[in-house]
């Protein structure tokens, strides 16, 4: 696949480690949900290496000091439905009090084109640093339409983050959105004729909800 410079493929063991159990089918529902969340905890530390600081007085036991924190109400996480909610409170345990905007996206099963159905974001989103989050990238088309949804709301500091991407998904997106950053745990080989990634997981919105 031909590099992009907003492009960021990680390439940590822990996360080979977790993602060789995700795509297991015998992985049965809370074992999995579980994986999403710390593979996605491991990615926000990287994602967001970053992210403003601003400076506070702290005073220690022994003195008053000047350190640097994340403003956590300038963080939103905006998971594309459903999938994406299973990787919500992975990006919870790094920044807990983040709002949570979201959009819900449904690829027609025979075009494989996105629907929106659904789009409730937190109040000030504009001026927020929105995560966007979604497990899977195989067409590329739920998130490059989440994308163009943010973007008419006015959301102008995005970062999207998903689990397993399939290189079709990834030329779309980077190409259609060059100044999105584009982080994914796993560079898969392909997609099948029926736009599941392969080797990849299956239905990550089934395995996680339980729904098949
Ligand atoms: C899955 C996945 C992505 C989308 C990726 O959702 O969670 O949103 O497919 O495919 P694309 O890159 O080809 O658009 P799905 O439409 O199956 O809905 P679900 O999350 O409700 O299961
Ligand atoms: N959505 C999924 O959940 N899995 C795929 O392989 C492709 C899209």
């Amino acid at each position: 696949m031909k590099q992009y410079d907003n492009v960021f493929i990680f390439d940590h063991p822990l996360i080979k480690h977790k993602v060789a159990i995700l795509r297991d089918k015998r992985t049965g529902m809370k074992e999995f949900r579980e994986l999403i969340e710390e593979i996605t905890t491991i990615m926000t530390y990287e994602s967001m290496r970053d992210v403003s600081l601003v400076p506070v007085q702290v005073e220690t036991p022994l003195e008053v000091t000047t350190q640097y924190k994340v403003p956590e109400e300038s963080i939103a996480i905006v998971p594309i439905l459903r999938a994406g909610l299973g990787m919500v409170n992975g990006v919870h345990k790094v920044f807990p009090t983040a709002k949570v905007g979201h959009i819900g996206m449904y690829r027609d099963e025979e075009t494989l084109e996105p629907q929106e159905y659904y789009c409730k974001l937190p109040d000030g989103i504009e001026h927020k640093t929105v995560l966007l989050v979604d497990p899977m990238l195989a067409t590329g088309g739920s998130v490059c339409d989440a994308l163009a949804a943010l973007k008419k709301r006015g959301c102008k500091n995005i970062r999207f983050m998903c689990i397993i991407a399939a290189p079709e998904g990834v030329q779309k997106v980077a190409e259609a959105y060059p100044d999105i950053p584009v982080y994914v745990s796993t560079l898969d080989r392909q997609l099948n004729e029926h736009g599941y990634i392969l080797p990849g997981l299956g239905d990550a919105g089934d395995r996680l909800f339980g729904t098949k």
